[in-house]
């Protein structure tokens, strides 16, 4: 296939600017330009045969599995579970007949991800898929593919592809909410156009490069890091950590900020550095105060917010970064970004391979 990366250094810098066309490209390929509405085709059951929803996932895409949880209670009465496709398919499992099954795979090949769905098959369930390669074994293999169409994606860490599948979710979100009734029209059209700014968004937060690669540094030295974020940026909390974790080789905890007294407090010494998400969401001030708690220990906090005309209030940051403003539910693809850009530019330091790293595989097709 014709894939090269042009002037990037690495495919993984190529896939994460690639972002606000594949997004896009994705966008136009769901969402009606005239009617504002989302066109999900075939789709093969009628609505009324679906009252819960299981997501499945390994890695990167069991991250995205987890942020469609949150949207889903958000914009939906349906009842949800996810599970990581290793643990789902050894459990005993109580199928149900008005549960749908979704498997979210960027290769579509994954092992464990395969037999998760193989189980929901043999059991008669109804089970979708969202894929990034549209000929995998997990989509052939399932009742219903909606596909990422965020082109090939070379980078071992997943980037555009984690974006493609937090979009097709969020749509699908979008579509079963409105379809139920659960989510109001003048609601479901208004987020729709927002949608539609997305792309944009994701470029204009590609800009917060600098601040990035200088922060990088600390990263890159320190014995251990953290990840905190509540709400919608829980996911993205763990999805940074295991960027750097990936990348950098660096340790990384993913955590909601609320669970830090339980625990992982005792790990913060000074110096340490702890990314923390506070997008200004419902959860804004519950997370800043979280943050002074870690600040009151020694860390060095990167602070991701979204812009705004109010200052952060709080004392003895390390460091600030901001993304743009978007509605609540679109905050998590804009936070992404920077993560993105700090694993890249931690591992760039060290001098890793970047599109490879040690020990890992872009497809684990073994168990
Ligand atoms: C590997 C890759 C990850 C990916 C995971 C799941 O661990 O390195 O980037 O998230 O597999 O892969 P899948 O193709 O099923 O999304």
């Amino acid at each position: 296939q014709d894939y090269d990366k042009g002037d990037f250094k690495h495919f993984m810098a190529k896939e994460i600017e690639e972002q606000p066309t594949t997004l896009k490209n994705c966008i136009n390929e769901y969402v009606d330009k005239i009617n504002n509405d989302i066109n999900i085709y075939n789709f093969p059951w009628n609505i009324k045969e679906i009252s819960s929803v299981t997501l499945i996932g390994c890695g990167t895409a069991y991250h995205s599995c987890l942020m469609a949880k949150y949207w889903f209670e958000e914009n939906t009465t349906l009842e949800v579970t996810i599970d990581i496709a290793s643990e789902f398919r050894y459990r005993k499992n109580r199928f149900k007949d008005d549960n749908l099954y979704i498997f979210v795979s960027q290769s579509g090949e994954t092992a464990d991800t395969y037999a998760a769905l193989d189980l929901c098959n043999k059991n008669n369930m109804k089970t979708c898929s969202v894929v990034n390669v549209i000929e995998s074994s997990i989509a052939r293999d399932s009742n219903f593919v909606l596909p990422i169409h965020c082109g090939q994606e070379i980078g071992v860490a997943s980037t555009k592809a984690f974006m493609g599948q937090m979009l097709v979710l969020y749509i699908l979100v979008l579509k079963l909410g409105i379809l139920r009734k659960d989510l109001d029209k003048d609601l479901y059209l208004n987020k729709i156009k927002d949608l539609k700014l997305l792309p944009k968004l994701v470029e204009q937060t590609l800009l917060t490069e600098s601040k990035i690669q200088t922060v990088s540094s600390s990263f890159t030295d320190a014995k251990g890091s953290m990840f905190l974020g509540r709400g919608f940026s829980y996911p993205i909390a763990l999805e940074g950590a295991l960027k750097l974790k990936e990348l950098a080789y660096v340790h990384a905890e993913g955590y909601p900020a609320g669970e830090m007294k339980h625990g992982p407090l005792a790990l913060i010494e000074d110096g340490m550095p702890v990314v923390v998400l506070a997008p200004r969401d419902n959860y804004y001030k519950k997370t800043i105060s979280n943050m002074q708690e870690v600040i009151a220990r020694g860390a060095k906090v990167l602070l991701i917010t979204n812009k705004s005309k109010d200052e952060v209030f709080s004392e003895n940051i390390w460091e600030t970064v901001l993304v743009e403003s978007a509605n609540d539910d679109l905050l998590p693809f804009l936070l992404t970004v920077p993560l993105q850009k700090l694993a890249y530019y931690s591992a760039l330091k060290k001098g890793y391979d970047i599109d490879k790293p040690r020990n890992l595989a872009k497809s684990v097709t073994v168990e």
